[in-house]
């Protein structure tokens, strides 16, 4: 884990394998230590949080309340239910921002390597204002809190829900690979995106105005039976298609998509080769909400 001996120092190594191998394995031996555990809570949810809280370098002693907003944060994307959230919302928003600026300013005086300090370099340079800054912290809190935990959590019920494809990926892990992009196509955590009109456009017959709104839903796209064989089929053995839209096209095309690619296969090797006889073991929840889908409970014995 970061902070031990064996630690490599930081680099795109350090970042995208090292950090998340370490973190999987660490919360993976204490989830083994139990009988059964939650595949959400023990390790689909805490991984991410570790590896973004250390991109970004939020020391140790802000770990906690980052978490906590961010998880606050998250929930509210799920929709706002009374007014008492909405304000605690509110409150975690300005706790948030007063939390970036300080270490942003820490980091300015003393930077160090982690993008937080890189955000201080661009905003000193005049590359960003402060709002941008605040913008771009608040959406990759959201980013790694929100969506590779659903990866893994929805990609672990596919592969559960369907043997065959699980005792092909304990017999040969190789391919994690691609049970990452089948997940993705099959189940992706981000259902919808939205698009503004800035000039006239004609879509499929239809005028969009400009400032009007237009929602792509990706998880139909990838499910389009024009551009997939047997749409509705989970199989980590399809190749030859073309990408799926699950994060995203174009200019908006998802920052993190490396990353979370590579904390799903880890997590996928890691399980069929360590745990092959895992097994769902009692009722599964569902989160609540439509823009992201995902699981907030997923007991499961091994
Ligand atoms: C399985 C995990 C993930 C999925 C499914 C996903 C999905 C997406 C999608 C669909 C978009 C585009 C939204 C749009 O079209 O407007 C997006 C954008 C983005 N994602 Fe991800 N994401 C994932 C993980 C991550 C991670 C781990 C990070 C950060 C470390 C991240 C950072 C971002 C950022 C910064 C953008 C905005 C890019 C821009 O507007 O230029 N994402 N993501």
């Amino acid at each position: 884990m970061p902070g031990t001996c064996h630690e490599p120092a930081r680099s795109g190594f350090y970042v995208q394998f090292w950090l998340p191998h370490a973190a999987t394995d660490s919360l993976l031996a204490k989830a083994a230590a139990k009988e059964s555990f939650d595949l959400i809570m023990d390790l689909a949810a805490p991984l991410p949080i570790t590896v973004i809280s250390d991109l970004l370098g939020i020391p140790d002693t802000d770990r906690s309340a980052f978490t906590e907003y961010g998880t606050l944060i998250g929930e509210g994307l799920s929709g706002v239910h009374s007014v008492r959230q909405a304000e605690r919302l509110i409150a975690v928003g300005e706790d948030l921002v007063t939390m970036f600026d300080r270490l942003l300013h820490e980091r300015t005086a003393v930077p160090g390597d982690d993008v937080i300090s890189d955000l201080a370099v661009a905003a000193g340079q005049e590359r960003m204002t402060a709002r941008e800054l605040h913008g771009t912290a608040l959406l990759l809190l959201i980013a790694g809190f929100e969506t590779t935990v659903n990866l893994i959590g929805n990609g672990v019920r596919a592969l559960l829900d369907h043997p065959g494809q699980w005792d092909l990926l304990c017999s040969d892990p190789g391919f994690a690979t691609a049970a990452v992009e089948e997940v993705l196509r099959y189940d992706p955590p981000v259902q919808a995106s939205l698009r503004i009109a800035h000039t006239e456009v004609e879509l499929a017959g239809r005028t969009i105005r400009p400032g009007g709104f237009v929602a792509v839903l990706l998880a139909a796209a990838n499910r389009d039976p024009e551009v997939y064989e047997r749409p509705g089929d989970f199989d980590i053995t399809r190749s030859g298609g073309p990408d799926h839209l699950a994060f995203s096209s174009g200019i908006h095309y998802c920052l993190g998509a490396r990353l979370a690619r590579v904390e799903g296969e880890i997590v996928f090797r890691t399980l069929a080769e360590r745990m092959p006889l895992l097994r769902q073991a009692g009722p599964l929840r569902r989160r609540e909400g439509s823009s992201i889908r995902g699981l907030s409970q997923f007991p499961v014995t091994f």
